[in-house]
């Protein structure tokens, strides 16, 4: 059908017939579940046949699900990895029957960077750090607690965005980072491990700002802090990442401040740079680095929602 569709539209169709299996994350967020539409869309579009694993945030389900690709004798494999490490064994088993693997939207940790063909990444550091700039920008001179919910614990946006952040507050003597837990990257366990931090803090009346490693925890967060009585945006500033249009929603309504964009689409980068390597062996970039941009209240965020309609979401 893919094919047949590529053909109607007179899209070029260089990847028609490649069977790709893609190892995805799980639906966390609102961004992930972009992410998906997106590269389902760009398979349907290239006439790409996608064999679809959602590992449900587990790293064994998406070393399974990679096995399974290798025995079915898949074309390429996109991976989106969990977490950081621990992927050496199976992509080597990858390697052996010739499968180029492509990593989404997070890195690894390996000696080996033959293991992989590309990865289709943003710099997560540089998206803590646009973060961080930001939020010491606004703070000023002034006193600062910052509470910090981190995304799945060992994986590589948790790491790096929380290095980037640091970075960027590092010398600030009035800004400190007082308490930071993992919210899993979702909405549900942003909002549960925020009720926590303002509980500890007097009410919330002793923190100034939440960092949030995703936009669906800082939405969580959002509704904590309403329903501690505190205005969100103004008496706790909101700053996240990813650019969902909940954010935008909240930042129109002044509920939060300002987000990092990360595009959910990671596939047509890595579908252009399998077509390549399939068609005459041409060796990606290791890293393809997608944008960070930051997003504020100033933005006209209603028509930045508008603008992404369509890109999955
Ligand atoms: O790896 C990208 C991150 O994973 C997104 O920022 C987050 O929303 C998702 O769960």
């Amino acid at each position: 059908a893919g094919l047949a569709l590529a053909t109607l539209l007179g899209t070029p169709a260089m990847a028609a017939g490649m069977v790709v299996g893609f190892a995805q994350v799980g639906s966390e967020s609102g961004w992930r579940a972009a992410e998906t539409a997106v590269t389902r869309q760009e398979a349907e579009k290239r006439g790409v046949d996608l064999k679809f694993a959602d590992a449900q945030q587990k790293q064994e389900n998406q070393i399974k699900a990679i096995r399974s690709f290798v025995a079915q004798g898949v074309d390429a494999i996109l991976l989106a990895p969990v977490v950081a490490t621990g992927w050496d064994d199976v992509l080597a088993e990858a390697k052996e029957a010739k499968i180029p693997v492509v990593l989404l939207d997070r890195n690894i940790e390996t000696k080996d960077d033959s293991l992989y063909l590309t990865a289709v990444t943003s710099d997560q550091v540089h998206e803590g750090k646009v973060a961080g700039d930001y939020l010491v920008k606004q703070v000023g001179s002034k006193d600062c607690k910052v509470v910090e919910l981190q995304g799945t614990t060992g994986s590589s946006p948790a790491i790096a965005r929380k290095k980037g952040f640091e970075e960027a507050i590092a010398g600030k003597s009035n800004i400190s980072l007082t308490r930071s837990q993992t919210g899993d990257f979702t909405r549900t366990k942003g909002k549960e491990v925020m009720e926590s931090f303002i509980k500890a803090e007097n009410g919330g009346k002793d923190i100034c700002a939440v960092y949030a490693h995703n936009d669906d925890m800082a939405v969580g967060a959002i509704q904590a802090i309403k329903e501690a009585g505190l205005k969100p945006g103004t008496d706790i500033m909101v700053v996240s990442i990813d650019a969902v249009p909940d954010i935008f929603a909240a930042m129109a309504a002044g509920e939060a401040n300002a987000t990092v964009e990360l595009t959910p689409n990671m596939a047509g980068p890595a579908f252009d740079a399998l077509e390549a390597f399939k068609k005459d062996g041409t060796m990606p970039k290791k890293w393809i680095q997608t944008e960070s941009k930051l997003y504020t209240q100033a933005d006209d965020p209603k028509a930045v929602m508008e603008s992404k309609k369509g890109l999955g979401y």
